[in-house]
């Protein structure tokens, strides 16, 4: 992580930081939409409020000072799920991805496995998660045809 790269938990009743995830969510799931395609995908049609009743836990990262991206995860059976990540367009490739699940990876270190669905033509987020040591497990179709993947970090 460099310097100007800091990762801390969300507080989610605040006001102001709500507003910015949503913001955030909304920014980059139609930037998603335009690396994929599909403009069906849950961040533009979930609200913050919907991710706490599905207990969702936030990490935020800033960029000098700066909000520059979120990443949400939720326990499942032994390991635990990432939900959504976002980085606003104006920090992409400052390696604030990186940061949010390394912060992640040591906050849990007992934790046996990490998985995230994505859409298998999300490039920029299966290279992501590929650097940091996550393999793809599982490849399926949803009932709407989006070709979907799996990836794990075991
Ligand atoms: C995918 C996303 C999360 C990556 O965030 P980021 O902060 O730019 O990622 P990092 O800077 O940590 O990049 C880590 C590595 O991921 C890969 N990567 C990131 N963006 C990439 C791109 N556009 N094309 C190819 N590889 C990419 C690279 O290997 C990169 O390492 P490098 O910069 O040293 O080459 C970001 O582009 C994003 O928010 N996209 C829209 C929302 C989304 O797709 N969320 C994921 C849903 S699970």
């Amino acid at each position: 992580m460099t310097k100007d790269v800091s990762v801390a938990a969300a507080d989610v009743h605040d006001q102001s930081t709500r507003s910015a995830l949503l913001e955030l969510l909304q920014t980059c799931g139609e930037e998603e939409a335009n690396v994929t395609g599909c403009i069906d995908l849950p961040p533009l049609k979930t609200t913050l409020a919907d991710a706490r009743g599905y207990g969702e836990t936030f990490l935020v990262g800033h960029f000098a000072g700066r909000l520059a991206g979120m990443l949400s995860y939720r326990r499942e059976g032994p390991g635990l799920r990432v939900c959504r990540m976002a980085i606003s367009p104006r920090f992409i490739r400052h390696g604030i991805a990186s940061a949010l699940l390394d912060h992640l990876m040591k906050q849990e270190p007992e934790v046996p496995l990490i998985r995230v669905n994505t859409d298998a033509a999300n490039r920029p987020a299966i290279g992501c998660y590929r650097r940091l040591g996550f393999h793809i497990e599982r490849r399926w179709a949803t009932p709407d045809g989006v070709s979907m993947v799996m990836l794990i970090k075991a």
